[in-house]
């Protein structure tokens, strides 16, 4: 990012912190995730036959965005063309698209209107790869067929790049996935780039187009990066709706992988998606309320806050005491193990002026010896059956301990 133009474009996605993410479509039809065409080798015609079982009534995006609203999220993601390159939209360039299925509803459009009526972000994900032009699936340049072999695909993804950009007003995100064949000459990066920009100056563009884009993608890690950074999350093993992936992360890992995020300064965009009749599934929706419960009384600990430098344990090499973020000269510290009536830390340079725990009526008593921290008078037992939340406001803006000085101990 960098230039100015861009920092500004970004500054509504840095402090938000929170997305969710919607894998939804035509794979949802046979519920074994985005994958299954591929994992099962289904030939394209077979799986072509599918659209005609694509009528998911139930579906309601605006109740989509409701859940999304109340679990304190301040964005959504779509994905409007998976890899099967079903798309989700009215376009022109394909008639393997929802308009014409038996469910003949333009889902973006909906989606798009659902989320600006909630004053929700909103962001379409897009799959250059496309599984109804065979050959996309050859990984190596040295398998890749002719250029020209690909010049109809190509043309066909600019265009509906360009309906997605032009007949739906203003998107806040572009989240573009798997480019394969893995060559931005082929797919001309540069030229689809300047069209999207030309057509929604304010966009934000992720990394997996060719081009560098306004933000990496971590893919289910939480790996900090040294430029505006999403870690993109399933609840389960899947991104698609597979029923059968029992491996639900619990409400109390979310909450933490949140924090996680937002104490090394990046976002988290945590999938759930549909079943095949448009509804999300119980389970999801459960974890869901329970971290915008947690967000109710300790989200000033996550938006529009960054990394909190407080000790080089914290945040850098793993939790330490906890993950901690900071606003100002606030400092939010995330107790992932609670100590008790006392709560320790150190590596802080400031004077601790006053503490708070968030959600809870206590006093707390400071006690500090350089940069040794005890809080006093806290709970004896966690206050918050997620993640309790340490509010610290310290005199000046927060800074650390150099790492140098650890040697002295
Ligand atoms: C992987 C999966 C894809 C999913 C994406 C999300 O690339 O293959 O299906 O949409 O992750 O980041």
């Amino acid at each position: 990012m960098g230039d100015v133009e861009g920092v500004d474009r970004a500054s509504w996605w840095q402090t938000a912190r929170f997305g969710m993410f919607i894998h939804f479509g035509l794979p949802t039809v046979l519920e074994r995730g985005i994958w299954a065409q591929y994992w099962e080798h289904i030939p394209r015609d077979e799986y072509a036959a599918l659209k005609g079982s694509f009528n998911p009534q139930s579906c309601d995006p605006a109740e989509w965005v409701r859940l999304a609203r109340d679990s304190g999220m301040k964005y959504m993601v779509l994905t409007v063309r998976n890899h099967d390159g079903f798309c989700l939209f009215d376009t022109a360039t394909t008639d393997f698209n929802s308009v014409a299925s038996p469910f003949g509803r333009d889902l973006v459009r909906e989606f798009v209107e659902a989320c600006r009526a909630a004053g929700m972000r909103t962001g379409l994900y897009f799959s250059l790869m496309n599984w109804r032009h065979p050959g996309c699936l050859q990984r190596r340049a040295e398998q890749y067929r002719a250029p020209a072999f690909y010049e109809r695909l190509v043309e066909e993804t600019h265009e509906q790049i360009r309906e997605l950009t032009c007949n739906y007003g203003k998107v806040d995100v572009l989240w573009f996935d798997c480019m394969r064949p893995d060559d931005p000459a082929i797919w001309r990066s540069e030229e689809m780039m300047a069209m999207v920009r030309r057509n929604q100056p304010s966009i934000l563009v992720n990394d997996r187009a060719g081009v560098p884009g306004d933000f990496g993608t971590p893919e289910n890690e939480a790996v900090p990066q040294s430029r505006p950074w999403e870690a993109c999350f399933t609840m389960t093993d899947t991104w698609g709706s597979a029923p059968g992936d029992r491996n639900w992360k619990t409400s109390r890992e979310l909450v933490t992988l949140l924090m996680s995020c937002a104490a090394r300064s990046g976002n988290l965009l945590l999938n759930l998606p549909p079943g095949a009749d448009g509804r999300f599934p119980r389970e999801g929706v459960d974890r869901l309320r329970e971290i915008g419960k947690w967000l109710r009384t300790n989200g000033e600990a996550i938006y529009g806050t960054l990394s909190a430098p407080i000790g080089h344990s914290l945040n850098i090499i793993g939790p330490g005491q906890g993950w901690a973020t900071m606003r100002g000269s606030s400092i939010y510290m995330a107790a992932i193990r609670w100590q008790g009536a006392t709560f320790r830390f150190a590596w802080l340079k400031n004077r601790v002026l006053s503490a708070r725990v968030l959600g809870a009526d206590c006093e707390v008593r400071v006690e500090q010896k350089g940069d040794r921290v005890w809080l006093h008078g806290l709970p004896e037992h966690p206050p918050d059956p997620l993640l309790p939340v340490l509010a610290i406001r310290v005199e000046g803006r927060p800074e650390r301990i150099e790492p140098g000085d650890f040697l002295i101990l």
